[in-house]
């Protein structure tokens, strides 16, 4: 072998050894390794009612709903932010009876026209609990897929105030409890939509994609103050937003998705290489990192196009057959 042949190969096999320790790292990210423990932000499972407390945003169903019952299983107390009174009394109740002793506070606002004296009065319930985690679970999507310049001016603000607006305005109310305790968490709801751009879905994915440069700075800023900001990349999950009904191995139950997310926070995941970001699912983390990496951008938009236009003449169909029977 000549010296040419050998620095070659010698390049080779450190290329070959670099991306096998990356492919390794990746795996034990996804699949291995551990999150932060609860119990650094406050959680307390051996004195129940003596832990911190967390807040959730639309805590009475799907996504939310499942925080709200596992962080009150792994030690918190809880803030119940929801829009219908008699869901979180009876979330409330729930939670009280599965893990006796947890302290629940409800508090009941329809962000889509919450005034400021409501914000306020959110600020009064919580200013003497020691909130450790938020947890900015409500937003809204489009009621099916519809180009941009088909949408009304009145959805794009329903959709660009939930997601956008009401999301900033929790935080700054909440966050500076969280900062005060010099120890806290902040989670919140992304989707698959902000990172690719979706067609037919442009104010919510535009609303998602305002939501992971927020977090970058957000999480750096805070950080400072040792609060852990992460943005949680989300694809398919069963709920009433989805309107999908049947949980598999890419769309899974919230109960799944979220203790998947409690076992991995401050962990990358499938967003390797991203900051203040996670997939904490793991097959949609291999998703993410896979469509990161390997697929081109491009590809993608022109895929979420066909799927959204198939789903909206699914969407239509079934409401006129609902129309026929009524
Ligand atoms: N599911 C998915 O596939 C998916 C994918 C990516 C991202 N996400 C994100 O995950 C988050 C939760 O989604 P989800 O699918 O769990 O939703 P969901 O099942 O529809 O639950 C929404 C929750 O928010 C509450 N809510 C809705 N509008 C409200 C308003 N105007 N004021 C106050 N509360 C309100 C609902 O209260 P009521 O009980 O009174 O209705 C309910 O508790 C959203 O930010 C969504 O964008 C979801």
């Amino acid at each position: 072998m000549c010296c040419g042949t050998k620095a070659l190969a010698a390049v080779g096999a450190v290329v070959l050894i670099a991306v096998a320790a990356y492919l390794l790292y990746l795996i034990l990210e996804i699949h291995v390794l551990p999150g932060i423990p609860l119990t650094t932000y406050g959680a307390n499972t051996k004195s129940r009612g003596a832990g911190s407390w967390a807040l959730v945003t639309g805590a009475t169903d799907g996504i939310g709903r499942s925080f709200a019952v596992q962080l009150a299983k792994n030690g918190f107390n809880v803030v119940l932010v929801s829009r219908t009174k008699a869901k979180l009394e009876e979330l409330s109740r729930e939670i009280q009876s599965k893990y006796v002793g947890t302290k629940t506070a409800i508090y009941a606002m329809d962000f889509s026209v919450a005034s400021a004296s409501e914000y306020e009065g959110l600020g009064r319930l919580i200013s003497h609990l020691d909130v450790a985690v938020l947890v900015n679970n409500v937003g809204t999507s489009h009621e099916m897929p519809e180009t941009f310049l088909d949408m009304a001016e009145s959805e794009i603000e329903r959709i660009t105030n939930m997601n956008v607006i009401v999301t900033q305005r929790v935080t700054k109310l909440v966050a500076p409890k969280l900062v005060a305790r010099k120890r806290g968490l902040i989670l919140n709801l992304g989707s698959f939509t902000g990172q690719w751009g979706t067609p037919m879905m442009a104010t919510y994915a535009g609303s998602k994609a305002f939501l992971i440069g927020w977090t970058y700075a957000l999480g750096e800023e805070l950080r400072r103050a040792n609060v852990d900001v992460q943005l949680l990349n989300t694809f398919f999950v069963v709920s009433s937003m989805s309107k999908i009904r049947r949980a598999s191995l890419m769309i899974p139950l919230p109960d799944d998705y979220v203790k998947a997310t409690l076992a991995r926070i401050g962990r990358s995941t499938g967003a390797l290489g991203r900051p203040f970001t996670m997939t904490p699912w793991p097959a949609h983390a291999w998703l993410d990192w896979a469509t990161s990496h390997l697929t081109p951008a491009g590809l993608m938009l022109s895929r979420s196009y066909d799927y959204n236009l198939n789903t909206r003449k699914r969407a239509i169909r079934k409401a006129e057959q609902l129309a026929k029977k009524q």
